[in-house]
């Protein structure tokens, strides 16, 4: 009788009562593939947090330390040879022996640098002297380095060419205008991370005295500024 009246207690849904064993085995499958899915969403948030959490460190860290560019001088040069031979001909030979001390500066307090490439040319009136190929180095926070590049050799200008014009002028005036320039592929170091590569180019326009006019070589070189590209 007690049970009879309990089971009207119940709702009706127009259908047999469900054993109940069938229910239970439904039931516990679905239950674990439903814990396993919200395991897998923490999972998810955990991991896009922790991304979104390195991006914030990284962009910190690169406002905080953004890289100020590479300053470079040109301290010395010895011209000991810088003539242009006169045979009459349509080219000319220009010999010459030039050795330049470029000192770079590397002002940053956090980053290193390294330098994957390095290598320097001279130019004489769009010209190209010579070539130096300076192997892999690596600059300290806050230091200063020098090369010594040295151009020998001869090369031919043509006779009635910008090149020889120039050399005509400033021969006159005591003084040859040179370009040197630095090619570099570098990697900024902080701690043990590596930045992306930069290519900064080192431009120097030197005004060397002619080794032939003692006026002139007497009057000096002047260290000069070179113009350093930004780490962009
Ligand atoms: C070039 O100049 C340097 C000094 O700067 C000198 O020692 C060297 O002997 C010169 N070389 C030639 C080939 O003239
Ligand atoms: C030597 O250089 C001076 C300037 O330093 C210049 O005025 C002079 O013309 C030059 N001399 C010769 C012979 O070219």
């Amino acid at each position: 009788m007690a049970s009879h009246e309990h089971k009207i207690d119940q709702p009706y849904y127009g259908r047999p009562p469900i054993p109940p064993e069938a229910p239970a085995a439904g039931v516990r499958p679905l239950a674990r593939r439903d814990a396993s899915y919200a395991l897998l969403c923490h999972a998810f948030r955990a991991l896009t947090l922790a991304l979104i959490a390195v991006g914030v460190v990284a962009l910190v860290l690169w406002l905080v330390y953004q890289p100020s560019s590479l300053k470079a001088y040109v301290d010395s040069a010895q011209l000991t040879r810088f003539d242009l031979d006169n045979s009459g001909t349509q080219t000319h030979q220009l010999r010459y022996n030039l050795t330049v001390g470029v000192s770079i500066r590397n002002p940053n307090r956090k980053q290193a640098v390294l330098y994957r490439r390095l290598d320097a040319v001279a130019l004489y009136g769009g010209e190209r002297l010579g070539y130096v190929d300076f192997p892999r180095a690596r600059q300290e926070r806050r230091s200063t380095m020098e090369v010594r590049p040295s151009f020998r050799g001869q090369a031919a200008l043509a006779g009635a060419g910008a090149a020889a014009a120039l050399f005509g002028r400033e021969k006159g005036e005591g003084f040859f205008s040179i370009n040197v320039k630095l090619h570099t592929r570098v990697r900024l170091k902080v701690a043990v991370v590596d930045s992306a590569e930069y290519r900064p180019d080192v431009d120097c326009y030197v005004r060397v005295p002619d080794p032939g006019n003692a006026t002139a070589v007497a009057l000096g070189f002047t260290p000069t500024q070179c113009h350093v590209d930004d780490f962009s």
